[in-house]
């Protein structure tokens, strides 16, 4: 069968492998001509990928039967009720459904109306001078999110980034004055606890869990540094955490199941994969965002341990037919750890080669997946973005993380960084220890 692949990062390399693993003919579509799925498929246009017109008319002319989304950005375009008019299934849900990502209020007011459990306090403003009422009298610290899609990198945190009373003025000052995320704010109450990821796979109404993943989103080694896309992620053998119980797990896909009843009752059932980010806290755990979409770098957690067809998968999405497709996953854990540029969250170095010993990477037993990275006269060269990411698979997460290490010496570059703290030993009890004290609190 031929699929397309919209997009050209890591995510989108895991997306293409475990399409072509399950015998699909890949076809892509993405902006950057990414040497991995570049291999993998029968044609690669490029093309920037919120260009609806142009994606749908690659996608009619290679007859493909299926689409598989792979970043935000082409579902709030539209591209979904595009391909879909022509006759195009797609994983990936419509423009009015992606809403649970693409509008931080639409997320938290659905869930309200139909009193899903795992809502945060929350209020929306657009306008300057009610929020900074709303902070001055809000008796808990507060999370500032600007409403819109900001590739991740808008969110604020009072008492982390947000000092003081001023700090939080000025930002939200910024977001009005720049337009930021459309120039309206989202307030909600911050919640402490651990971060885990749960993504599901949705036909409009069954929802199918994939293992947890926990991602490290701050740039630097014992997370601090600016907020990023996310440096790299773990996964256990078991598909929980170390620190979430199975209870805690069967909360959050509670939460999911009850959001996407919501959204089907709604006359906008979500098809595709629906991401749920959560913080555990005392109090089970709270939805921090939704994303519409696989995470990156998560996908290449899970789809690296996929032992059922994805091309089937991807089929009982579009055929509303999930409850009866086979979904597994090998009880391995995994650890990815993404290469970036030098400067990666400030101010990266693009455009510096990369070399990639492929062949030494999978004796490792570790995959490499591609990025943001450019191929061009036979060199792999850097962008803005995040490089390349490394799984390591094994037995448990230690191991993994041993086998991750081993492959990242097969790449180098001498402008390239890794946060080599991800799913060591040291940050996981951290993580644990973390949890076990929030419980007792
Ligand atoms: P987001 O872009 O919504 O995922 O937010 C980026 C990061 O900010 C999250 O991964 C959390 O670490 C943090 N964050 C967002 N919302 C909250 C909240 N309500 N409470 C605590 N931390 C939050
Ligand atoms: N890893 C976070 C995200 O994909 O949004």
């Amino acid at each position: 069968m031929k699929v397309l692949v919209v997009g050209g990062g890591g995510r989108e390399h895991a997306l293409a492998a475990a399409l072509h693993r399950s015998g699909a003919e890949v076809f892509s579509a993405m902006k950057n001509n990414n040497p991995g799925i570049a291999r993998l498929s029968q044609e690669v246009r490029l093309v920037q990928e919120t260009d609806v017109d142009k994606v749908v008319e690659f996608a009619r002319a290679k007859a493909v039967e299926i689409a598989v989304m792979g970043p935000e950005a082409p579902l709030e375009a539209g591209l979904v009720d595009a391909l879909e008019k022509e006759g195009i299934g797609c994983v990936g849900p419509t423009k009015a459904a992606a809403r649970l990502e693409t509008s931080k209020s639409f997320a938290r007011e659905i869930m309200q109306r139909h009193s899903v459990p795992g809502n945060l306090r929350f209020a929306s403003f657009d306008d300057l001078e009610e929020a900074k009422r709303y902070v001055r009298e809000s008796d808990t610290e507060l999370a500032i999110k600007p409403v819109g899609l900001t590739g991740g990198k808008g969110v604020k945190i009072q008492g982390e980034h947000l000092q003081n009373l001023q700090d939080v003025y000025e930002y939200l000052e910024e977001i009005f004055r720049r337009d930021i995320g459309g120039g309206s704010v989202v307030l909600e109450e911050r919640a402490v606890g651990e971060e885990f990821t749960l993504q599901v796979f949705c036909d409009g109404h069954t929802v199918v869990p994939m293992p947890l993943v926990q991602d490290h989103k701050r740039a630097y080694e014992g997370d601090v540094g600016p907020n990023t896309g996310g440096m790299g992620s773990y996964s256990a053998e078991n598909h929980l955490l170390p620190f979430v119980r199975e209870e805690d797990f069967q909360a959050a896909l509670d939460v999911i199941q009850r959001t996407v009843a919501a959204m089907a009752e709604e006359g906008h059932p979500y098809r595709g994969v629906l991401y749920g980010q959560f913080m555990l806290t005392r109090d089970g755990p709270k939805v921090i965002e939704f994303n519409a979409r696989f995470g990156d770098p998560e996908a290449m957690n899970v789809l690296s341990i996929l032992s059922s067809s994805f091309l089937d998968i991807c089929q009982g999405i579009v055929d509303g037919a999930l409850s009866s497709t086979n979904v597994s996953f090998a009880n391995k854990a995994t650890v990815c750890k993404y290469v970036v540029p030098t400067g990666y969250g400030t101010a990266p170095q693009a455009g510096k080669p990369i070399e990639v010993d492929e062949m030494a990477i999978a004796e490792e037993g570790a995959r490499a997946y591609y990025a943001m990275v450019s191929a061009e006269d036979g060199r792999i060269l850097t962008t803005t973005s995040r490089s390349m990411g490394i799984v390591g698979i094994d037995d448990t997460i230690e191991a993994a993380e041993k086998a991750c290490e081993r492959a990242l010496r097969h790449v180098r570059g001498e402008a390239i960084y890794v946060r080599h703290d991800i799913g060591k030993a040291d940050l996981v009890s951290r993580r644990v220890e973390h949890m076990a004290s929030i419980r007792k609190a």
